[in-house]
């Protein structure tokens, strides 16, 4: 459920009409409802308590690192998962605790160890031996102990796209089953590292609760192999990846009680602190991009209707031939089948092809809807095209949250070498 809901023949967020935001701030501009957060959250911790007593329901921080929605979310009891120093250093200015935090990525450096175990952290998820051999030196130089676990890959095929799988044994992700045991007695001989828990996560946008459920289950196996080889294991990381409904045609994903039912019935035996780590089932459906309309061209057989957001602000269509529902601002009773495109120079700058919609015209505001995820942080400046602006709202109030990027700056910040630059 969303707070994105026609009244009066206009599309608002929350109390506030989205052509009021258009009009203050301009277009494109990312538009986030913080009841939708709030809601997502309650009903996400909601569904997993009953797995286990005092979960760890921890923001995967990459599907929208904003200060504003991570405040919100922190406001929420969340904690957060961060996969970049970067990451670390938002999620505690936004007041997330760092004792609920957990630091992932399969390319973490000395120095953002050393940052992260200084601020503090509840655990580091390991994703290959070297990495723990480095992690314990580090932590050793500090005088600490490194609190760990180690990424899982359970060879699990997640069935979503093949650029957001994660979990089989070809990808980059995580250590095979069948080495964690000597992956462990290892690390456990470590002097920087405290070993307590297990993680796994085999991709995002996942819609079949099946491949998760056979994940769980062969970590489960694990725990047993571990504990029976005197390892004390007190924390399972489940990941994130449940999916969202991105399309209104098709049957909605798995709801978070179904998926916390299918959790509570792998784990019952586990007797351990459970931690979660959903970005997409958080934030996805709270945020629409809004954009205006700039011309509507003849095309074969469908006019292209060439809006003022491109690629470069919403990459998913682009990279993963994503679906997002595409409305008018002002819907009437017409329709007409359009192809939606940016203004970018590329022809993979489309959005949809051939899609039933809503009639629009030049001018017109129209929003792509489930743009709060992986959206505004993906983008870039191709094309000189400055970063989009992304506002927040709350009932009837909303504020500017990141401020649309200057054109000047983006082209400022370019340097010429000494032999360009004029006498
Ligand atoms: N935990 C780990 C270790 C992850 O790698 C991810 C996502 C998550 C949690 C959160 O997964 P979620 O609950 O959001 O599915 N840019 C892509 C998605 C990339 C996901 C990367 N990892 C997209 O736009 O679809």
């Amino acid at each position: 459920m969303d707070h994105f809901q026609l009244r009066d023949g206009v599309l608002h967020c929350e109390d506030v009409a989205l052509p009021e935001i258009a009009a203050a701030v301009g277009t494109p501009v990312y538009v986030y409802s913080t009841a939708t957060m709030q809601r997502h959250a309650r009903v996400f911790r909601e569904a997993v308590t009953g797995a286990g007593p005092d979960p760890l329901v921890a923001f995967a921080v990459k599907a929208n690192p904003n200060a504003a929605v991570l405040a919100t979310l922190a406001a929420e009891g969340l904690g957060g998962d961060v996969v970049s120093i970067g990451e670390y250093r938002r999620a505690v200015a936004a007041g997330i605790r760092p004792d609920s935090i957990l630091f992932a990525g399969v390319g973490k450096t000395a120095p953002e160890m050393a940052e992260a175990l200084g601020g503090g952290l509840c655990q580091l998820n390991l994703e290959s031996i070297e990495e723990a051999e480095m992690l314990s030196a580090v932590a050793s130089g500090l005088g600490v102990e490194a609190p760990v676990a180690f990424r899982i890959n359970p060879d699990v095929e997640a069935g979503s796209h093949a650029k957001i799988s994660t979990g089989a044994s070809y990808n980059k992700f995580g250590i095979a089953l069948d080495t964690a045991p000597a992956a462990y007695d290892h690390a456990r001989r470590l002097p920087g590292l405290k070993v307590q828990g297990v993680a796994v996560h085999i991709g995002s946008q996942i819609t079949d609760l099946a491949p998760l459920e056979a994940a769980f289950r062969k970590l489960g196996g694990l725990i047993a192999d571990l504990r029976g080889a005197g390892h004390v294991i007190t924390h399972a990381d489940l990941g994130g990846g449940l999916g969202v409904p991105y399309r209104r045609d098709l049957p909605a994903p798995p709801a978070p009680d179904a998926y916390g039912a299918m959790v509570a019935g792998v784990v019952k035996d586990w007797d351990l602190r459970l931690i979660f780590e959903p970005g997409r089932m958080i934030v996805a459906n709270a945020g629409v991009l809004l954009s205006r309309v700039i011309r509507v061209k003849p095309g074969l057989p469908d006019p292209f209707v060439i809006v003022d957001a491109g690629m470069n602000d919403l990459m998913r269509p682009a990279l993963y031939d994503a679906h997002h529902e595409i409305d008018p601002v002002r819907p009437t009773a017409e329709t007409m089948s359009a192809n939606v495109v940016g203004p970018v120079c590329e022809t993979g700058d489309t959005f949809a092809t051939g899609r039933a919609m809503g009639r629009v015209g030049a001018d017109d505001l129209v929003v792509f809807r489930t743009a709060g995820a992986y959206a505004a942080t993906m983008a870039s400046t191709y094309n000189s095209r400055p970063l989009t602006a992304e506002v927040i709202v709350r009932g009837g109030q909303w504020a500017v949250v990141r401020e649309r990027q200057d054109l000047d700056a983006l082209i400022g910040a370019d340097r010429l070498p000494p032999w360009l630059q004029a006498e």
